[in-house]
């Protein structure tokens, strides 16, 4: 918050208070001080009181071997055992775990058990190939009953699940696929999105017959649609076929606390997407902690998070965490806009949801349809079930916090707007509903036992209302542990020597003045979020270059998008002369459809402009600041006398 914004606050309520895990701000500064008084055994007890273990760890942090943190490594566990079997176990057999609706509105509900023995012929189908503990297994798979049991089945078995989002291309996932060396791949038929099929399966076809790919054995298939497919004899199988046969129970595999639970992949500023490792004790730990404390998740709770599982929010509250607590949650297939821009008010009316998760953009979006649109309106639903709203993936700004809270959250509701990571497992910067007084636009305080912290580029605390670089200071039980094949990459992108061995996560960072409330200011990399999806800059910019026939140069920066965060803006030198009119705009939207066949729609630039050359320093480093002012449609205030041709920035500045 800068100075001169009037800061309203939100204190929370007597019924947000009342019964809340953690009730009250002495509670939460509590918690705080137990954690700063020993560090690791703050941790070593919420790991004995949130996780069941087969073998109990007997030590908290292992710290021997900077950056490579270890927790409770002596300890073995399940994850799956730990999200399905121990409710089971309990007598919770009959509650629902996942109430599934379909992008058509067909509603599948799935009770603890049945999920159990779904997830144990799945895991069983894939020892029957041979897969085993330490395998890779790729998930590539939309929104569904079966794209959860996967990755819970994977965990049983101990095999490192790898899910790709169904809006990657076919060299992305191949991308993924090699780096990960996956014996299987699991995908569906199709994929169903606002009531259009999407292939799904033959974009994995695509992936294979691109090469490098000799390690998948199997390609298991579920079927959505019902769509007639290619299967190649000896390599793909239909997971109904495969699982048919297959016993409803399987002992779980015991693994070591450190033992990889999944890879995910995300862009950084250079080179490929990297493949951030993840433990399966202290994951699962924060995963469970931080939807009891956040979320406040109670045993009575509908709880809602609308991400993908294709994505870090659909990992730890949608497969891990909510289960792990013996939660009830829906699992939603479809588009926020199908059939209309009132789909999510409808289903949280339908299925009394009480607590709702969703991203800044779709809330934005959601604004806009329903000023546009009346009968899409929140105030047309029921929306009284709700008791506690999230936000995730991207600033939420003051505006669309206060559109929330009043017409989602009926002015009752919390919102917790949790700042993280894919890096971080789980919530880092956030408010407890129960305990934290709130503020628009602010992520507020760290999480008890996550030492987030401001510091300057050589490691030294600023003082609040100053910003400077966001850092954690102590090692934590969710961390990242490496990137998958490139530990130095690991090193150096998160543990850079100058800042004294804390964790630099990417972002900028402000506290108040006055609270010591975190607001973030967004990433200090060449790092985009559009959507509250992660984009490398260079990453498209490959993308644009790999199209060898057109284009000869091509620089990426983000500027500023009322609906999107951010948006992606490309500057191209074509290896013809410099198109004009309509012949730009077919040229931009090839460049469009190539980039989104490289990567994935969601990476296809808004901005596509064609100069002769581009904005360069002497020594021929590109001068993206430049470029970010021309793409924001800001007067140059920089120094352009190095440059060796300035009218190209006025070319720059066409749109087509
Ligand atoms: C980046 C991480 C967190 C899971 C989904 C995204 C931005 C995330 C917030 C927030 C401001 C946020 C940061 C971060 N971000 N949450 N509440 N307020 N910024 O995970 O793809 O790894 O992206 O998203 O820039 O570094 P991700």
């Amino acid at each position: 918050m800068s100075e001169d914004t009037p800061t309203k606050v939100y204190e929370p309520s007597a019924a947000a208070r009342e019964g809340a895990h953690v009730s009250g701000m002495a509670a939460y500064e509590r918690l705080v001080a137990e954690a700063d008084a020993d560090h690791a055994a703050y941790w070593a007890r919420l790991a004995r009181e949130f996780v069941t273990w087969k073998k109990p760890f007997t030590q908290s942090l292992d710290d021997s071997n900077p950056p490579f943190f270890k927790w409770f490594a002596d300890g073995t566990l399940n994850a799956s055992y730990n999200c399905l079997d121990r409710h089971v176990e309990a007598g919770k057999g009959g509650k629902t775990a996942l109430i599934f609706e379909a992008d058509g509105g067909e509603v599948t509900r799935v009770t603890y058990s049945e999920l159990l023995a779904r997830t144990c012929r799945i895991a069983n189908g894939l020892k029957s190939l041979g897969v085993k503990k330490g395998d890779r297994v790729v998930i590539y798979i939309s929104m569904s009953i079966d794209g959860v049991a996967a990755m819970q089945a994977c965990a049983r078995i101990g095999a490192t699940h790898s899910v790709v989002f169904g809006g990657f291309s076919a060299q992305s996932l191949r991308d993924r696929i090699e780096d990960t060396g996956a014996v299987a791949v699991i995908t569906a038929d199709q994929q169903v999105r606002g009531g259009k099929q999407l292939p799904l399966k033959a974009i994995v076809d695509e992936a294979l017959a691109l090469g490098g790919c000799d390690s998948v054995k199997n390609v298991l298939v579920v079927r959505r649609t019902g769509a007639e497919l290619p299967m190649a004899a000896g390599r793909d199988r239909w997971m109904h076929e495969l699982i048919a046969q297959q016993p409803e129970t399987c002992e779980p595999e015991w693994v070591e606390a450190e033992h990889p639970l999944f890879l995910l992949y995300t862009s950084g500023s250079t080179g490929k997407p990297k493949g951030v490792q993840h433990s399966t004790g202290g994951y699962l730990l924060h995963a469970a902690l931080t939807t009891k404390w956040t979320f406040d998740l109670k045993d009575d709770d509908i709880f809602w998070c609308t991400a993908d599982i294709g994505w870090v929010t659909g990992h730890s509250y949608i497969a891990y965490g909510p289960l792990a607590l013996g939660g009830t949650e829906i699992v939603f297939e479809g588009v926020p806009t199908y059939p209309d821009a009132g789909r999510f008010w409808k289903m949280i009316q339908d299925h009394k949801v009480s607590i709702f998760y969703t991203a800044p953009t779709a809330i934005r979006s959601l604004i806009k349809a329903a000023e546009g649109n009346e009968a899409v309106h929140p105030k047309r639903y029921d929306l009284s079930s709700l008791r506690l709203l999230g936000s995730v993936g991207e600033p939420i700004n003051p505006a669309a916090w206060e559109w929330y809270h009043a017409n989602i959250g009926g002015g009752r509701c919390p919102i917790v707007d949790t700042f993280w990571q894919t890096e971080t497992g789980g919530h880092m910067i956030t408010p407890l509903p129960g305990a934290t007084p709130l503020v628009p636009g602010s992520c507020t305080l760290p999480f008890p036992g996550i030492t987030a912290a401001i510091v300057d580029e050589t490691g030294n605390d600023v003082p609040n209302g100053q910003g400077g670089i966001l850092v954690v200071k102590k090692p934590w039980p969710s961390m990242i542990r490496t990137i998958w094949g490139d530990p130095e990459r690991f090193k150096k992108s998160y543990y850079p020597p100058e800042l004294k061995g804390y964790y630099l996560a990417g972002d900028g960072a402000i506290r108040d003045a006055k609270t010591g409330y975190f607001t973030i200011t967004g990433r200090i990399d060449d790092v985009l979020n559009v959507s509250g999806h992660r984009m490398g800059t260079m990453e498209i910019e490959s993308a644009l270059v790999s199209c060898t026939e057109l284009v000869a140069e091509a620089a990426v920066v983000g500027r500023p998008d009322d609906t999107t965060g951010e948006a992606i803006c490309a500057f191209v030198v074509l290896k013809r002369p410099r198109p004009t009119g309509e012949e730009a705009k077919k040229i931009a939207a090839e460049l469009r459809n190539w980039v989104g066949r490289e990567i994935g729609p969601i990476a296809k630039p808004k901005d596509i402009r064609f100069g002769d050359n581009l904005p360069k320093t002497r020594s021929g480093k590109i001068m993206r600041r430049l470029l970010r002012s021309i793409a924001k449609g800001e007067a140059i205030t920089q120094d352009t006398s190095t440059l060796e041709n300035p009218a190209i920035l006025e070319q720059l500045a066409e749109t087509n």
